[in-house]
């Protein structure tokens, strides 16, 4: 079934698919634990908008028959990134932070999220990659850790997030 998918990698400069890929985000992140609405939405917009005019942004989009089914994102994680991070150990300046992963509800498990994962690292020229995940997406827990991904700490919330922390998942590349 994988055969069908095509998965391109994309310079932010050629962000074609971005209301597509905005859209998928919206649909997959509508699930629980998320359960994204429109404030969500909205800012997800504005923050991949703004991300996609930093140096290093990367975004690979799988379609089938040009309808975007999965997504990956990222860029270099800098000193924002990693406020809050416990460990401080933990904070690594060659890293290449996963910052949106979704793939469509009708092509999971059959590996889109791991392709989608290995094209977006494969040649990022980072020693290290690192994502956030919420401490209630066990989905997303047990991809990364499937994979060989590590927890190397928290990412502590302000008092008025609705989670305290983000588990911190990394994994060391041999890409470079
Ligand atoms: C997490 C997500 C991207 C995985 O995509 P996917 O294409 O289904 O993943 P893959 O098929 O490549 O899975 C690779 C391996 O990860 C593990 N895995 C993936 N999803 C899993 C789940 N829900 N539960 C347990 N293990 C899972 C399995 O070991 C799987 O291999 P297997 O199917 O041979 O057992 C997808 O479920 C998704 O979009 N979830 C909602 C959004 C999300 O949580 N994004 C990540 C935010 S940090």
């Amino acid at each position: 079934m994988l055969d069908d998918v095509d998965i391109d990698w994309t310079a932010s400069s050629r962000l074609t698919s971005f209301v597509d890929v905005c859209t998928l985000f919206d649909r997959v992140f509508a699930e629980p634990p998320y359960r994204w609405g429109q404030v969500q939405s909205e800012r997800h917009r504005t923050v991949l908008a703004s991300r996609a005019e930093e140096p290093g942004f990367m975004l690979v989009v799988a379609r089938v028959a040009n309808c975007v089914v999965g997504a990956a994102y990222g860029f270099p994680a800098d000193g924002r990134w990693w406020q809050d991070v416990h460990p401080a150990s933990a904070a690594e300046s060659d890293t290449f932070t996963v910052s949106g992963l979704a793939v469509h509800q009708d092509w999971r498990r059959l590996g889109l999220g791991r392709s989608m994962l290995e094209q977006l690292l494969d040649g990022c020229g980072k020693a290290r990659a690192a994502v956030a995940v919420l401490p209630n997406a066990i989905g997303a827990q047990r991809f990364y850790s499937n994979l060989g991904w590590q927890v190397i700490g928290r990412k502590h919330l302000s008092p008025t997030s609705p989670f305290e922390f983000l588990e911190i998942y990394s994994v060391m590349l041999d890409n470079l």
